[in-house]
């Protein structure tokens, strides 16, 4: 495995690979790998020649008040565990790297940003939608992998896929969960171990309210109350936001119908916590 820290160096070796016309998986991530980045990697070891990683926690992402500067970080570790999924490539850039001047574009985000993340992290998924383009640009991938558990990130990634045209098939990959339900996420391990035990309670409530729609349940005000109450009586996290929206457009739905996202964040001490589920019926 090859660790690149510039990306002139790394489009240099990219260029040779491609005119070896070679296919290229590109898993972005922001590192503190976990077995949900790990799965994605494998999917793209089995389906690309070549398969690049990328770790670089974004600043363009991340609110004044958000954990950038806690966002756990471990660089040697990250390296044997990619080394250990048969990475090519690992792009590794600094800040100064990816953004050396102030920034004289940046890509903002129209749609599908008014509901779930985008409304409680504004500028948020324009950050996201701004290292991607440049990471794309940069790796100019055959197949980028994504994960649903960030399945607001999944839909705003396909509309800069096709708004801007780039020659990338997205390949959404469905969330990894710990033994009790929670998904696993590199920012677990800021929760206190109360709110540890707590947190298995999201994934429950995702789960109940699935049942209740499989017994026929159609109002979608009924069953985010019912996660509402699951959470709010079982967990000591503050509830930021339970919606129910079409998937991948995450527009209102009056009743539960065709596809379906059931999606939740909920504020711990240190930790901002997501989940979501997919319905289709
Ligand atoms: P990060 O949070 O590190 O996640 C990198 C990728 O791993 C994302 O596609 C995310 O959805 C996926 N992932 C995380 N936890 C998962 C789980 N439990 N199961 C399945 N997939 C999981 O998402 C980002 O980084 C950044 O926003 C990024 C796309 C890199 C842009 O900066």
């Amino acid at each position: 495995m090859k660790v690149f820290t510039s990306i002139s160096d790394f489009q240099s070796e990219i260029k040779k690979r491609k005119a070896q016309s070679e296919s290229i998986g590109f898993v972005p991530t922001m590192g503190f790998l976990h077995e949900g980045h790990l799965t994605l990697l494998k999917k793209a070891r089995q389906e690309n020649d070549i398969v690049i990683l990328s770790i670089f926690v974004n600043p363009l992402q991340f609110g004044p008040t958000e954990d950038f500067s806690t966002y756990p970080r471990d660089f040697e570790r990250d390296r044997a565990l990619a080394e250990g999924e048969k990475v090519d490539f690992l792009f590794y850039p600094s800040a100064e790297e990816m953004y050396p001047n102030e920034p004289s574009l940046k890509v903002v985000v129209q749609d599908r940003t008014d509901v779930l993340c985008g409304k409680s992290r504004p500028g948020h998924f324009d950050g996201v939608a701004t290292v991607l383009t440049k990471l794309f640009n940069i790796v100019m991938p055959t197949r980028a992998y994504f994960g649903l558990k960030d399945a607001q990130q999944v839909a705003v990634v396909g509309g800069v896929i096709s708004d801007f045209n780039f020659p990338i098939e997205l390949v959404p990959v469905d969330i990894v969960r710990e033994e009790d339900g929670l998904a696993k996420s590199s920012r677990n391990i800021n929760l206190l171990p109360y709110e540890r035990k707590e947190a298995g309670v999201l994934f429950k409530s995702l789960w109940t309210a699935r049942k209740t729609i499989e017994r026929g349940e159609r109002n979608p005000d009924k069953v985010t109350s019912l996660i509402r109450e699951m959470i709010a009586s079982e967990t000591s996290g503050q509830i930021d936001y339970v919606e129910i929206l079409t998937y991948p457009r995450l527009k209102p739905l009056v009743n539960l119908e065709s596809t379906f996202i059931i999606a939740l964040a909920v504020k711990f001490t240190k930790v901002r916590l997501i989940d979501n589920l997919i319905l289709e019926i």
